[in-house]
């Protein structure tokens, strides 16, 4: 069975928007997969729906052997854990430091101190951010908060991995720094990363699979 697997997932917003319509695709433990899709076409809400933030108006969802789009809320919690998720809109805490950042998650994991601390240390070295370790984050460049968002996403090391235009709002060599960052996140975890992004021009970066996002609908094809 397929690490992830959507099923004929259609999803439309009242009244009658139709954003996802007959999704079915599947990734495999380890795959690094593009995204790639105009403003509009469904790429967020994609996410959503394995987030749990929406769910389908049919179809079935797949996460690991279980099915998620009908799962017990009070386990919606646990599915979480074990994703990380860039948003496109970042969702950073202007007032709190680098450091706050990576060690929350870890925190909430439960992890004790001493082992959370470490992990930050090598997370921010990994981002290249160890000077910047106990700045607030309104003082970060935008290629700087983006990396942090990567860093929270990937810090307790989930096998599951998505990112909603991570490379948004950068320059190209940020942007290449941010998806190498994925990318080599995938390879040394053998964790499915699935980047989502409007931008065609990414593709041919990074030896991924690309799955092609049109107005709701997917199709895979050769970059
Ligand atoms: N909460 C919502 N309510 C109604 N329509 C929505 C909502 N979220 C997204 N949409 C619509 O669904 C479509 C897909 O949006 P989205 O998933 O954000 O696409 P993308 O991330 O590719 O830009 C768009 O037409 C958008 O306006
Ligand atoms: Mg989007």
């Amino acid at each position: 069975m397929a690490f992830l697997e959507f099923r004929n997932v259609s999803k439309v917003y009242p009244p009658n928007v139709r954003a996802l319509e007959n999704v079915t695709f599947s990734l495999e433990k380890g795959e690094f997969v593009f995204v790639q899709g105009a403003t509009g076409a469904g790429k967020t809400t994609l996410f959503r729906l394995i987030t749990r933030e929406e769910r389908p108006t049919k179809g079935e969802i797949w996460f690991s052997g279980r099915r998620i789009d009908n799962l017990d809320s009070q386990l919606v919690p646990f599915l979480r854990q074990r994703l990380g998720v860039v948003f496109q809109d970042l969702e950073l805490v202007p007032e709190w430091t680098v450091y706050e950042h990576l060690v929350a998650p870890l925190f909430v994991l439960g992890m004790n101190g001493r082992e959370a601390l470490q992990a930050a240390k090598k997370m921010l070295s990994l981002l290249g951010l160890e000077d910047k370790s106990f700045f607030q984050v309104r003082c970060l460049s935008g290629g700087e908060k983006q990396k942090l968002c990567v860093g929270r996403a990937l810090i307790h090391r989930p096998k599951l991995v998505l990112a909603d235009e991570p490379t948004g709002n950068l320059d190209e060599v940020s942007a290449m720094e941010v998806l190498k960052l994925l990318f080599e996140f995938s390879r040394r975890e053998k964790a499915t990363v699935v980047v989502a992004t409007h931008n065609r021009a990414l593709l041919g970066c990074f030896p991924a699979r690309v799955i092609f996002l049109e107005k709701g609908r997917v199709w895979e094809g050769e970059r």
